[in-house]
């Protein structure tokens, strides 16, 4: 900052004739004094389930009934699951074989429900966005789809 005031400054000096400007001391720069800082953000209360902000159907199990899980085969074929997930295999997103057993009920809910939010604020979400490096996207999963989405999905393994 300096430097380039004193550039303008001799500039000035050049054209306007010699005139002694430059020797009253320049004002000091003020857009650096971190004004504009970023206020700290409140911690997010983060619990081994994911965060507490993103609310979840408590669910007393994952349903088994049949009925269930073929709506949850519908609905993981129209909110794209299978684009990036399957069963015993590795997509663009982890194998869900064992989801269930890996991870808590609430978590899972939680990943499905806001996996936006969980890759920036739930630990084991960050880790698995680092290796994947694909943000899993909002499917926009309604708490009514969840719980047959996860009998379908635990149907097949999961
Ligand atoms: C565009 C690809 C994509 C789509 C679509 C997608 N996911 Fe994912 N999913 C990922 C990725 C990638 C991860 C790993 C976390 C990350 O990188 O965001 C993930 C993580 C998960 C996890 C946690 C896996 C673990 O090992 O803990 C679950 C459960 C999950 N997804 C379920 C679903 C369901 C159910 C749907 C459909 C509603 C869905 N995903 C749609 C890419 C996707």
């Amino acid at each position: 900052m300096r430097l380039l005031l004193a550039i303008l400054l001799a500039a000035q000096v050049g054209c306007g004739g010699g005139t002694p400007a430059a020797t009253t001391a320049p004002p000091k720069a003020q857009a650096a004094t971190g004004a504009t800082a970023a206020a700290p953000a409140p911690a997010a209360a983060v619990g081994p389930d994911g965060p507490l902000t993103i609310t979840v159907p408590a669910l007393a199990g994952i349903p088994d009934d049949a009925a269930s899980v073929a709506d949850g085969e519908k609905a993981f074929a129209a909110r794209g699951c299978g684009a990036c997930h399957a069963f015993g295999s590795k997509l663009v997103g982890p194998d869900l074989v064992g989801i269930t057993t890996r991870r808590s009920l609430p978590w899972i809910e939680r990943m499905i429900l806001a996996p936006d939010v969980m890759i920036k604020e739930d630990p084991v979400a960050k880790d698995l966005y680092r290796s994947h490096m694909t943000p899993m996207p909002k499917q926009g999963v309604t708490n009514e789809e969840l719980p047959k989405l996860l009998a379908f999905v635990k149907s097949k393994g999961g």
